[in-house]
């Protein structure tokens, strides 16, 4: 295998965020632990939702790409219901993105659509909004396009009426890593694809306008790397999921202002091992805004901070890591304001199928990277994603 490169595509994508760290005018933001109060807690208020891992799930050089096409194929998949009566999809469920779409029959014809296909002219609810305006690419120069549709959603055992969503009559199959699942994109509206002026409610809003669900909120969890599931519980946080309490920290918002995703400072990394601990940042360190996206396969660094990384681990120059290190007890510490999250070695060597070989579970982004706190990272966080109060609540994840 050749050393590890960055593709343009990736390039081009971390140029294009929009944050920067000196504009930051609240590195550390405020901290307070979230009292568990019984509403918020599983139970009375939410929605819960299975999802399973894409079976072939392996990780590939290109997954190291943040929300790109590659990724959401190896992510999570949620069963839905689309229309009256409801259609049968899968969808790739992303915390990165903001629009929720699927495939029609005609963009079928030439791609694969593993995830099925949505056939409107079936569906006594169906309401085409606005022909043609759906438009989302990727990094990988990947196009999805279509309309704005609206119809019924059934998922987790109810149906939420009149959801705002997107149907793809283009992109199936399309681009160097073909696009085969819609998507599930609960993140903020303010990232949806469309202008702003066209802001509409995301699927977690109409569950609360409904009242299907009590808050503006979801918490992930994914399980550990042997796991094939995880679940998504819309509206709160189930306390069995996650030892200890979830510690409360604000989103960072983009430089105008703006909370379009779920940035958090991190503020140290420390790797255990043999009883002794390392600091893995440098001595000159200061918080970085760290993206949680359940989207990005590792977890991705500037090139400095990978170094340091790496050379502790003892990880290959193409990225991957002797297999053996998951049978060793050591952790990696990430340290955020009031909270630490411990990754296991366990986590950190990512056994490829196909090849034997095992991906380390840190990558390098390139010199100007950005940090992503991609899967190996979430699989040990329980995340509560509170988009009503812009907050995120973490807690070390329970394993079962
Ligand atoms: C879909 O929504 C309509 C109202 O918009 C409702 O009458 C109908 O029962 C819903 N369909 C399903 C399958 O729940
Ligand atoms: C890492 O180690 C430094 C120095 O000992 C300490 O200040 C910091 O709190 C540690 N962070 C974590 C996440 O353990």
């Amino acid at each position: 295998m050749p050393g590890h490169t960055l593709s343009p595509a990736l390039l081009a994508f971390l140029l294009l965020i929009p944050w920067a760290l000196e504009s930051l005018a609240n590195p550390i933001a405020g901290l307070n632990v979230l009292a568990r109060s019984s509403t918020a807690d599983f139970g009375h208020g939410t929605l819960s939702l299975p999802f399973r891992r894409r079976p072939s799930a392996l990780i590939s050089r290109s997954s190291y790409l943040p929300t790109t096409i590659d990724n959401h194929q190896l992510s999570y998949l949620v069963s839905v219901g689309v229309g009256t009566p409801p259609q049968s999809l899968y969808l790739s469920l992303d915390t990165g993105s903001s629009d929720t779409w699927f495939f029609s029959p005609q963009a079928c014809t030439t791609g694969h659509c593993a995830g099925g296909t949505f056939d409107s002219s079936t569906s006594s609810t169906f309401t085409d909004l606005s022909t043609g305006t759906f438009l989302i690419q990727y990094n990988d120069n990947t196009k999805i396009s279509g309309d704005y549709i609206s119809d019924n959603l059934s998922l987790g055992g109810v149906t939420v009426e009149s959801v705002e969503m997107a149907l793809a009559s283009t992109g199936a199959g399309s681009g160097p890593s073909s696009q085969t699942y819609g998507i599930m994109g609960v993140g903020y509206p303010s990232n949806e694809a469309g202008p702003a002026a066209n802001e509409y409610p995301n699927i977690v809003q109409d569950l609360v306008s409904q009242g299907i669900i009590s808050s503006y909120s979801y918490s992930l969890w994914l399980d550990d790397l042997a796991s094939q599931t995880g679940t998504i519980l819309f509206g709160g946080y189930n306390s069995a999921k996650f030892s200890g309490q979830l510690t409360v920290i604000d989103t960072l918002p983009d430089a105008d202002g703006t909370v379009r995703s779920f940035l958090i400072a991190l503020s140290s990394l420390n790797g255990s091992y043999n009883g002794q601990t390392t600091t893995l940042t440098s001595s000159t360190f200061t918080p970085v805004p760290a993206l949680l996206d359940s989207g990005t396969s590792l977890i991705l660094m500037p090139s400095a901070a990978y170094t340091i990384v790496a050379n502790w681990f003892g990880a290959n120059s193409d990225g991957t890591i002797d297999c053996g290190l998951a049978d060793k007890s050591g952790s990696v510490s990430f340290g955020f304001a009031g909270v630490s999250i411990d990754v296991p070695f366990s986590e950190l060597a990512v056994l490829d199928e196909d090849t034997q070989t095992c991906y380390f579970g840190f990558a390098d982004g390139g010199p100007d990277s950005d940090w992503i706190l991609g899967d190996t990272f979430l699989r040990s966080a329980y995340v509560y994603y509170d988009l009503g109060n812009n907050q995120i609540g973490l807690a070390q994840s329970v394993f079962q």
